[in-house]
């Protein structure tokens, strides 16, 4: 929690959302709508939509993070470029039907979600990213079944103590979906403490 206003705080979106910004920079500049699956506490979209003013920003959220997250967008009524949060598990129909977005977002949603989620994230997203669309994934991959790192293993065995579905995913198999979904990978960023920021083109 946030002592000043109340709402939940994330301590790691404040130490990333620079380095993340620095490769949204180039690859939303041609971006006109973004949408966000899992914005959590809604940090990101504040700063990202304070920080691209040429875009709007599109948060979305199920289950208990959505009351907060609603609240803290509505709150920052400085920002007409963030619209109010969609309500998206990612097992469910998406509510924005036939709605079509130039750009996609998500960060350390991948290894909270089951693989059945992430399967239905991939296949949402072939639904709503146009052609030409970008897709920008954050957090934590292993690359050939192998850590990047010890504290990467570490969080593993964390997340799959909390809930036997969750896990770091493996890149090789991210890059497969994502084809099935039309999209190719055009850059793996490095990030700090270990994490990756994946950007994909829909070509097809
Ligand atoms: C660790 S939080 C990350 C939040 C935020 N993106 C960040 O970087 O701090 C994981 C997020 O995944 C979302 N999530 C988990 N299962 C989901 C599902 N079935 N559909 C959509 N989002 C889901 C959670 O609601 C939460 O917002």
């Amino acid at each position: 929690m946030n002592q000043a206003d109340g709402l939940p705080y994330s301590q790691a979106c404040e130490n990333n959302k620079q380095a993340i910004l620095s490769v949204l920079r180039h690859g939303f500049a041609q971006a006109t709508q973004v949408l966000e699956i899992g914005s959590g506490t809604g940090q990101h979209a504040l700063y990202f939509a304070e920080q691209l003013p040429h875009l709007t920003w599109q948060p979305s959220d199920q289950g208990a993070y959505l009351a907060p997250l609603c609240l803290r967008v509505s709150l920052a009524t400085h920002l007409d470029n963030l619209a109010l949060p969609l309500t998206i598990d990612v097992m469910q129909p998406w509510p924005c039907e036939s709605q079509q977005f130039d750009a996609l977002f998500s960060a350390n949603t991948l290894h909270i979600m089951s693989k059945a989620m992430v399967e239905a994230m991939f296949e949402g997203i072939s639904q709503h990213l146009a052609l030409g669309g970008v897709c920008c994934l954050y957090g934590p991959f292993n690359y050939q079944q192998a850590y990047s790192s010890a504290s990467n293993r570490e969080f593993d065995t964390w997340l799959k103590t909390r809930d036997p579905l969750s896990g770091i995913r493996d890149i090789e198999w991210i890059i497969q979906l994502a084809a099935r979904a039309g999209m190719r990978l055009m850059a793996d960023n490095e990030m700090p403490a270990n994490n990756r920021l994946l950007q994909f083109l829909k070509e097809a």
